[in-house]
């Protein structure tokens, strides 16, 4: 049996592609069903935190799915739900205390776009309303997040759906969009957001949205230090929310629990994704700060939105354990340790000719590629080579995540690599085994 469309009665997510029929997963390990065994190099889209197949996850949720299941969020709590959120809020920034549960992070983006205007609304700024986010930004794909994405060919064919929120460029110092190079260059990226404010109108706006770490679009972007505190600084000024989007950098993955403790920043709202159940649910969260929330119930008596499978026992049980898992195992610090190693190792890639950049924080780590290192210049979107070299990996046993266009909105290549937290670093050096080989297949010698 193949699986492909056209075949079968899966809409599949890539209708040019022959799918190999997933097993078994085991720690950083995925089998399928001919038995061939891939290493985990993305943990997916950068999700799987705890590695697959982990006996104590299933054990929990079974015993929650036991005891109930599912109650609506406007009807009951359980114990589950007040327990995750007990254990999340003592690890949470200063401040940020309350959490609505969701089940994806496109959908708590939405969340925090709409908290942020009806925070406004309640307090007398019937105006602001707009988000402000960044180019080549990854927020989700529903239309408000999409809005907010900054990638221009994801945007493109539903411009006309899209909501008017303004954008300001990455900071990209591999390819400055200033043509600077810090610290000469005083955060030109980060003051450059003052301007945009001030040519839309600060009277119009309800918040300012980023990724702490650039993830999907652009690849594991760190930014240089100042530049989260000087858009706090911004954002303050105007009186403007800050929201930060966590869905990829939150629980552990870049070697602290959220990527602004790496910066001392506290934002106002923060969305949680992905690793919060390492895959084993869908799960998110929109969190926020008491006081933002005491004006909303002294207007309109709470938040206006809600979805079915909001504040989901099962969800909430499981994120707890997967909590539990990463405090019990250690792994934010075997993340940032293993990390570092990682990024030590993937530095050897730039060897080969096409490899520009090497870049990332704990076990969140990008490869760019170039045609030609000393002008970085791009390759032509046309000779696919992100897709050459992910396809190969995948032969080769090797799953990592994609990412293109970053560069002017079409060309521009890169490779994700974030493995499992629980990764050994004799796995880490497996993975740069399998890259070099691929490398050297594709005709892409060092
Ligand atoms: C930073 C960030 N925000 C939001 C999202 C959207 O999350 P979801 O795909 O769960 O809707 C993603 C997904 O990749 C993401 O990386």
């Amino acid at each position: 049996m193949e699986y492909a469309y056209p075949k079968g009665h899966v809409f599949y997510r890539k209708l040019g592609r022959v799918y190999p029929l997933a097993t078994r997963g085991d720690g950083i390990y995925l089998y399928d069903e001919k038995g061939k065994r891939y290493i985990d190099g993305s943990g997916g889209a950068l999700v799987v935190n705890i590695g697959h197949g982990q006996k104590e996850i299933l054990q929990r949720m079974m015993e929650q799915m036991g005891q109930v299941g599912y109650v609506h969020g406007t009807q009951f709590t359980t114990g589950s739900i007040e327990e995750y959120a007990e254990a999340l809020g003592k690890i949470l920034p200063e401040g940020l205390e309350k959490i609505y549960f969701l089940s994806g992070g496109s959908e708590s983006i939405e969340a925090a776009i709409k908290f942020a205007r009806q925070y406004f609304l309640e307090s007398g700024h019937v105006q602001r309303w707009r988000v402000i986010a960044r180019w080549h930004s990854y927020h989700g794909n529903t239309l408000g997040a999409l809005s907010l994405t900054g990638r221009i060919g994801m945007r493109k064919p539903y411009l006309p759906l899209l909501i008017d929120f303004p954008h300001f460029p990455p900071p990209y110092c591999y390819r400055c969009p200033f043509n600077l190079s810090y610290p000469r260059c005083e955060l030109e990226c980060a003051k450059t957001l003052e301007h945009v404010i001030r040519m839309e109108g600060p009277e119009t706006i309800s918040a300012v949205i980023l990724e702490p770490i650039g993830g999907a679009t652009i690849g594991a972007l760190v930014p240089q230090d100042g530049y989260l505190s000087m858009i706090r600084e911004i954002c303050d000024r105007f009186g403007i929310l800050l929201i930060d989007d966590e869905v990829m950098t939150g629980m552990g993955r870049t070697g602290r629990w959220f990527a602004v403790e790496h910066w001392n920043i506290i934002p106002d709202i923060m969305v949680l994704g992905k690793g919060m159940s390492g895959g084993y649910f869908p799960l998110s969260a929109m969190i926020t700060r008491s006081e933002f929330i005491e004006r909303l119930k002294e207007r309109a008596g709470g938040f206006v939105h809600g979805h079915t499978f909001s504040h989901h026992p099962v969800g909430c049980a499981v994120g707890l354990a997967v909590l539990r898992f990463i405090e019990e195992k250690r792994l934010i610090e075997q993340c940032h340790k293993n990390g570092d190693y990682l990024l030590k190792r993937l530095g050897e890639l730039k060897a080969f000719p096409f490899v520009g950049d090497v870049r990332g924080k704990g076990l969140m780590a990008a490869v760019e590629f170039v045609k030609d290192q000393k002008t970085k210049e791009p390759f032509p979107r046309t000779e696919r080579f992100t897709e050459r070299v992910i396809d190969s990996a995948f032969e080769n046993g090797l799953v990592l995540y994609p990412g293109t266009g970053f560069v002017d909105g079409v060309n521009g290549d890169m490779v994700m690599v974030g493995p499992p937290l629980i990764i050994e670093e004799n796995q880490i050096d497996e993975i740069i085994e399998i890259l070099k080989k691929t490398f050297n297949k594709l005709g892409m010698r060092s």
